[in-house]
């Protein structure tokens, strides 16, 4: 079989559920790729006889899948040092918050910046991002919350993926802090439903809608509201869920098939099995629980032991996450909220494609997928999850296009 790029002599993490070993593992492994995708992969023993345009020794280096960072908010101006400062003196995200600053102002500082200002700044996150060897970034909106801003930011990350080889997935989350032109939630709720809602579905501009429904953010009934216009128009829904309170978030997200619930702190019991039942990924936000010295950690053992699928992200955001690394992220999930290696991995790679709505085509090493592939030269991938800014990726490849150096 004729192919585009053969890779031998590595050891795959495959994240596949196919493969019956931890991490997906085979050990002698060999993948194939063709028009972007993966054309064959398995064990070296196994596979066919390949004449390939490249060929590439591993040298038992490990290949895994591309990694993704399904919640982030990457694009946004300035950056909020002063309210670190504040903190540390004693005052709380929420009563920053209450005040105007804390996501308004951010909302303040973007309105001003022009789409160039914002694209620079972003490039500079996902370049980090990207050195890790992320290949997939989800992208929020909500520091805009009128209607040019928040298309200016939805045009800036969808303009990323020109620039960046890498799959960015856009979200619009208008529902993040009331604006101030607006004197209550539900008239500012109406105007997102009415005006915001259906130029972006006619746009194309967002792949999903979230909300963050919380004290400080939307009641659930506000919630539900976003969540019935973007059904009815066709778009994917997720929430920030149980972040700072219990409002029920995570199970309006399982009434409405959602994708995902996000950050789930304060999650109860009984809707782990709801999320369950739902097959909506729990998206966990260990660098924003660190930042904010939370000490409520997400019900995690009872989300494992329902086999919820549990994703990992940065977060990357001025106020709550200021962080450029998803294998912090990683080391964050396991030392602060108990996951294994395992866990953390398949939580950037498989679960996180899941809560994108990617599944078919990324997160792991099946044939018929994205060639989105990082080689590391590591001895196990636990160490993935166990250093802080030791391990890099030794090449990436995006669409089978080896983008090691971009
Ligand atoms: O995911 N919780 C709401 N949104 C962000 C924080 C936004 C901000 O503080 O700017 C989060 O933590
Ligand atoms: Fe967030």
């Amino acid at each position: 079989m004729h192919v585009d790029l053969l890779i031998r002599n590595v050891r795959l993490a495959t994240l596949s559920t196919k493969v019956d070993a931890p991490y997906g593992t085979i050990d002698e492994g060999l993948l194939a790729v063709k028009d972007g995708t993966i054309a064959w992969v398995g064990a070296a023993s196994e596979a066919p006889r390949f004449d390939s345009k490249v060929e590439l020794d591993g040298a038992k280096a490990w290949l895994t899948p591309g990694l993704i960072d399904c919640h982030t908010h990457l694009v946004f101006a300035g950056n909020r040092a002063d309210e670190f400062e504040k903190r540390l003196q004693g005052v709380s995200y929420e009563q920053i918050a209450k005040k105007g600053g804390g996501i308004l102002s951010t909302v303040r500082a973007t309105r001003a910046a022009s789409e160039e200002e914002l694209l620079s700044s972003a490039l500079v996150r996902l370049a980090r991002l990207q050195g890790e060897g992320v290949t997939t970034v989800e992208i929020k909106s909500g520091y805009g919350l009128d209607e040019e801003t928040e298309l200016r930011m939805l045009r800036v990350a969808r303009e990323l993926e020109r620039r960046v080889p890498v799959t960015i997935s856009t979200t619009f989350l208008g529902a993040h802090a009331l604006p101030p032109e607006f004197e209550n939630n539900d008239d500012y709720i109406d105007f997102i439903c009415e005006t915001i809602l259906p130029k972006l579905g006619k746009e194309k501009l967002c792949d999903a809608v979230d909300v963050f429904c919380e004290g400080i953010g939307f009641s659930l009934e506000q919630s539900g509201k976003v969540f019935e216009k973007a059904c009815a128009l066709g778009l994917p829904i997720k929430a920030h869920a149980e972040q700072l309170s219990d409002l029920g978030g995570a199970a309006l997200v399982a009434q409405y098939r959602g994708l995902s619930a996000d950050h789930l702190e304060y999650l109860k019991a009984e809707d782990v099995a709801v999320l369950k039942k739902a097959n909506a990924v729990a998206v966990l936000l260990p660098a924003a629980f660190y930042f904010l010295n939370e000490k409520q950690v997400p019900p995690i053992q009872a989300l494992r032991d329902a086999k919820v699928p549990m994703a990992v992200a940065t977060d990357c955001n001025p106020g709550s996450a200021p962080i450029a690394s998803l294998l912090t992220a990683m080391n964050q999930s396991c030392v602060l909220f108990g996951l294994t290696p395992e866990e953390a991995l398949t939580g950037v790679t498989r679960h996180a494609a899941q809560a994108l709505n990617l599944a078919n085509q990324k997160g792991v090493l099946e044939a018929g997928k994205d060639a989105d592939l990082v080689l590391w030269e590591i001895n196990h991938p636990n160490e993935l999850s166990y250093g802080i800014n030791l391990t890099k990726p030794s090449r990436i490849w995006f669409g089978g296009n080896d983008v090691s150096r971009s």
